[in-house]
């Protein structure tokens, strides 16, 4: 039930921020501007590693509360230090909406609630939980406190406007972080399996968890950052997909770990990744640079290139630093174990891709369940052939979309 308010707070939330955010070209970087202050380095240094900053550099009319470095550093404590939980700190700290001195000095008496980054992430269950009160103080100046904190008491105070852009961008010091019970909260993502079956992905989700060694990998490696590419049920029964039952264990292993990056990439920097000449390294990938993967994209698509085909990243399942999580149309065949199929069948050019001959030559049969369908068919029809399978994978699938959307007019 949880999660499926917490999904409707995002699309309700998302479909406020999304038109504002698509029609404006960024002008302002807090990364650039808080290097000229070394007083806020550790501040600067999370918004870095959590990528708030890029939330923050492609929205117009943000205000950031910053605080300096031993201040920050009671925040960093507070969050168990934990890169998850200060990601939440740090999105309560960015407000959408545009404050500087003079409009702080018109605020009414009594609290005035702004929204934040906090809950246009998706965290809040109600949108009242993940905004900031702010109120002019009687013994003069301007506090700052969570909504949905239960004390009368403003403990953050503005100390110092260091920059104020009109209807832009604002970046305002305070004296005290701004905390909630529960605002550093993380998702439990201990639970590799449940995370996918909820993403319409149950048979990848049964075979990371039915394959000896994949799922301690997968875990092994999400301290330090993961991004998974999951296969949809759809990509299992597309037209070219290999019999995943049939393959021999050790190349089951490689196919699965093959579908993992050891490393934490949100949307926004895969689009980047496109422009680096070096391919990905993946989780089963050897010190020889075997199992790599190549990142493509065109506007606002992106696609891992295995060599064999192209397979497109559809939704975002879960962007929690450092672990990522996303859909993908097909499964990523690596070149290292199926290249017979490309040699048999060279790729022609805007033809489907060779792999997609494999389902009718030997190596690997057809699922029984495979539809059958013509040799060559046109990429329009080839989509409708990726429908739902389920009511409720469409219902995920399209919350999934939807917010993987949202996620992108956000970050662009
Ligand atoms: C913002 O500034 C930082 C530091 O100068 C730089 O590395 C980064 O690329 C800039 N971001 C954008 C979006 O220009
Ligand atoms: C997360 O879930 C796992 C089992 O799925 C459980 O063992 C663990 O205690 C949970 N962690 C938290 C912080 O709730
Ligand atoms: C993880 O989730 C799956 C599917 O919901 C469940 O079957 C399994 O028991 C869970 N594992 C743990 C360790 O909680
Ligand atoms: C594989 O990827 C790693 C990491 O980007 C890179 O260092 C290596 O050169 C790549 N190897 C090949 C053969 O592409």
């Amino acid at each position: 039930m949880a999660s499926v308010q917490r999904a409707v707070a995002v699309l309700l939330l998302a479909c406020s921020l999304a038109p504002t955010a698509t029609a404006w070209v960024s002008a302002h970087n807090i990364t650039a501007f808080l290097n000229g202050h070394p007083e806020y380095k550790l501040y600067n240094k999370y918004l870095t590693e959590t990528r708030v900053c890029d939330e923050i550099n492609t929205r117009a009319a943000v205000t950031c509360l910053v605080l300096t470095d031993a201040v920050m550093a009671t925040l960093v404590s507070d969050a168990g230090d934990e890169l998850g939980a200060i990601k939440n700190a740090l999105r309560l700290h960015s407000l959408l909406d545009y404050w500087d001195m003079k409009k702080l000095r018109a605020l009414p008496d009594g609290d005035t609630l702004t929204d934040t980054f906090y809950q246009a992430a998706g965290n809040a269950a109600s949108s009242h939980v993940g905004g900031v009160k702010m109120a002019k103080l009687d013994g003069g100046g301007f506090g700052f406190k969570a909504a949905a904190s239960t004390g009368d008491t403003y403990d953050a105070t503005v100390t110092k406007a260091l920059k104020q852009t009109q209807y832009d961008f604002a970046v305002l010091e305070i004296s005290a972080p701004i905390e909630f019970d529960g605002l550093f909260d993380v998702p439990n993502i201990s639970n590799v399996t449940k995370l996918l079956e909820r993403a319409g992905c149950k048979r990848f989700a049964a075979l990371v968890a039915g394959t000896t060694g994949v799922l301690a990998a997968y875990q092994g490696a999400m301290e330090k950052g993961i991004t998974l590419f999951a296969p949809s049920d759809d990509a299992f029964m597309a037209k070219g997909a290999p019999n995943v039952d049939k393959m021999a264990h050790a190349d089951l292993v490689a196919l699965l770990l093959y579908h993992a990056v050891p490393s934490y990439i949100p949307r926004a920097s895969l689009k980047l990744l496109k422009s680096a000449a070096r391919p990905l390294r993946t989780l089963a990938s050897t010190a020889s640079g075997q199992y790599n993967v190549s990142v493509v994209a065109r506007g606002d698509d992106v696609s891992l290139d295995t060599g064999v085909r192209k397979c497109r990243v559809a939704d975002t399942v879960l962007d929690d630093t450092p672990v990522c999580m996303y859909t993908v149309d097909k499964l990523m065949l690596p070149v290292e174990l199926f290249a017979d199929a490309l040699a048999a069948a060279p790729e022609p050019a805007e033809a489907p891709s060779p792999v997609e001959a494999l389902s009718t030559s030997p190596p690997a049969p057809p699922p029984a369940d495979a539809p059958s369908s013509e040799e060559v068919e046109p990429a329009d029809r080839k989509h409708k052939n990726l429908k739902a399978s389920s009511a409720t994978a469409a219902a995920f699938r399209s919350i999934g979309a939807f917010a993987a959307a949202v996620c992108s007019f956000l970050l662009l």
